[in-house]
């Protein structure tokens, strides 16, 4: 598990450490008082000052900037850090302007950052909209970042970068199953452009999240400047309106010196370094482990995420988080709970809609197998029967309890078959290593299968095949009123849609469609379909 602190200096300034990585965002650095113009006759005025001077932030690995042209992102102090850190990376028009070494990054495209002895860093850039639909030509390129490396504790982080809440947002959610959400929000309005909004409310920031589903989520970009329109309390009331997983995701820094952050007080907690200035650091505490640290906009005290319980060696308190169940159980989290629990009636209940719903569906699957076999959520392996005598078998499934029943399967049958707890959305196998994935009936509940299907495209050669079988939406309106309905309730009691479909991300996803086909209502889909050479 990587060691990672993320400290909040300022609007959208944050330095983010990774197992010796020193990462900072939109830096910001000048002090309160100066008025900003940006352009359009809009204009800021910048009310508060960083929590920690720029001097003090040591040797930067990399900036990431999701736009150089507003001075609330990148500020004249901000500009003087840039040629110091080891990479910038930015939107494409932001690298023309910066000029020579720094990386320009269009929405999707990726770079990553390496180092002897840290976990590599890949760094891809996703969609932003800073305005109204059609204001990208006015109002200039910007673009978030979603930050992925091993050991990455809660899954991916996700810098949204000043956006409003649209489509390419929301892809986002699809396409990774992000972890750590850090939030621009602020409702960005000037007088001049009358209503128009230019990043999210607090209450939209709250809708994203929870489509996104994150463990923790960090709103910055709200106080700090005169162009905010909504601050602090209006984040507190949005997510104290949403749902319990949204609320429970919350890490607010509290801008009064002394404070904890909401919803972090209690016994347990324990001031980090530096100790606020005039207290004594709690005896036996000089920093805490894995966890999430602010820093007050004052810089005046740091603290630390909220321990279930706190072992101590020596002067060192080491933090760790809760292993049962909380409110804010991620979906993935939730997907290994519910199948653990249901995996000793499994067998019963699928074998009937096998002869109903699905017939023919495995074995459609086993005749297209060939070479190298991944499937991935294999469940309790009831597909392993039809696969050839000669294909080589591997298997990767979220719940230990389903995994169980597939080993006893795959000894009863006599077959040899590799089988591995996994994640769909990060397979545990190197790029281009099978022939064949397959992924029968978990589309359905994969959490962001978006991202599992960019997974198995990854891990397959290219001419490889990919074959899906899952029930989707109908193409018969009243029956797919009838599953929307179903869904309220089943999402909710255990991830599991019944208005997905396969093929439209099968094809974003640039795979070349061989075989689709609808069957019992267009409720079943057939994909098969092969990774370009
Ligand atoms: C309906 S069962 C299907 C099992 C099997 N593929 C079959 O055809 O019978 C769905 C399976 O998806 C698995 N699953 C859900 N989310 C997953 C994820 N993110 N990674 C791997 N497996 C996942 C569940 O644990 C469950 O075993």
């Amino acid at each position: 598990m990587t060691d990672v602190r993320v400290t909040h200096i300022g609007g959208p300034t944050l330095l983010i450490e990774v197992d010796g990585w020193q990462l900072l965002t939109d830096p910001t650095f000048d002090a309160p008082g100066r008025t900003y113009r940006f352009g359009w006759g809009t204009a800021s005025r910048k009310l508060t000052g960083p929590a920690l001077p720029a001097e003090s932030l040591g040797d930067l690995d990399a900036v990431l900037l999701t736009h150089d042209h507003h001075a609330d992102n990148l500020d004249d102090a901000g500009r003087v850090l840039l040629p110091t850190a080891g990479r910038v990376v930015t939107t494409v028009a932001g690298s023309r302007r910066l000029g020579a070494g720094t990386i320009g990054l269009a929405p999707w495209q990726h770079t990553t950052l390496t180092a002897p002895g840290r976990p590599t860093i890949e760094v891809t850039a996703t969609p932003c909209r800073h305005g109204p639909p059609l204001s990208r030509p006015v109002v200039g390129e910007v673009t978030g970042f979603v930050l992925r490396w091993a050991g990455q504790r809660h899954g991916p982080l996700w810098i949204t970068g000043d956006t409003v809440l649209y489509d390419g947002v929301r892809q986002v959610a699809d396409r990774f199953g992000i972890g750590t959400v850090v939030l621009h929000l602020g409702a960005v309005r000037f007088g001049r452009t009358g209503a128009l909004r230019y990043t999210m409310t607090a209450a939209e920031g709250a809708e994203l999240c929870r489509l996104v589903g994150a463990h923790s989520v960090l709103p910055v970009h709200y106080e700090g400047w005169s162009h905010f329109s909504e601050g602090r309390q209006a984040v507190e009331a949005a997510f104290a309106a949403a749902p319990a997983t949204v609320r429970a995701s919350l890490r607010l820094a509290h801008p009064r010196h002394g404070q904890l952050p909401h919803g972090l007080t209690g016994p347990g907690w324990r001031w980090n370094l530096p100790p606020p200035p005039g207290r004594a650091l709690p005896d036996g505490c000089v920093r805490s482990g894995p966890s999430w640290i602010w820093a007050y906009p004052d810089g005046s005290l740091r603290c630390s995420e909220r321990p279930s319980r706190t072992r101590r060696t020596g002067r060192t308190a080491i933090v760790s988080n809760p292993a049962r169940r909380s409110p804010s159980e991620s979906p993935t989290a939730k997907q290994r709970r519910v199948w653990d629990r249901s995996a000793p009636s499994y067998d019963r209940q699928i074998a009937f809609l096998e002869r109903v719903q699905f017939a023919g569906g495995r074995e459609w699957l086993g005749d297209r197998v060939r070479g190298r076999v991944l499937e991935v959520a294999i469940g309790t392996g009831r597909n392993l029967p039809y696969y050839p005598a000669d294909a080589t078998l591997t298997g990767v499934e979220l719940s230990p309890a389903m995994l169980d029943i597939a080993r006893r399967r795959a000894a009863e049958l006599g077959r040899a078959v590799d089988l591995r707890e996994g994640d769909a959305e990060r397979l545990p196998f190197a790029s281009a290593s099978f022939d064949t994935v397959v992924c029968a009936l978990s589309l359905c509940s994969i959490p962001h299968p978006a991202q599992a299907i960019d997974e198995m495209k990854r891990v397959l050669v290219p001419g490889g095949r990919l074959l899906l079988l899952d029930h989707v939406a109908s193409t018969w309106p009243p029956v797919r009123a009838a599953q929307w309905l179903l869904e309220r309730v089943t999402v909710r009691v255990a991830g599991e849609y019944f208005t997905r479909r396969q093929l439209p991300l099968v094809r974003a996803a640039g795979f070349t469609i061989v075989e689709a086909e609808r069957l019992k209502a267009g409720t079943v889909e057939r994909v098969h379909a092969v990774k370009s050479a």
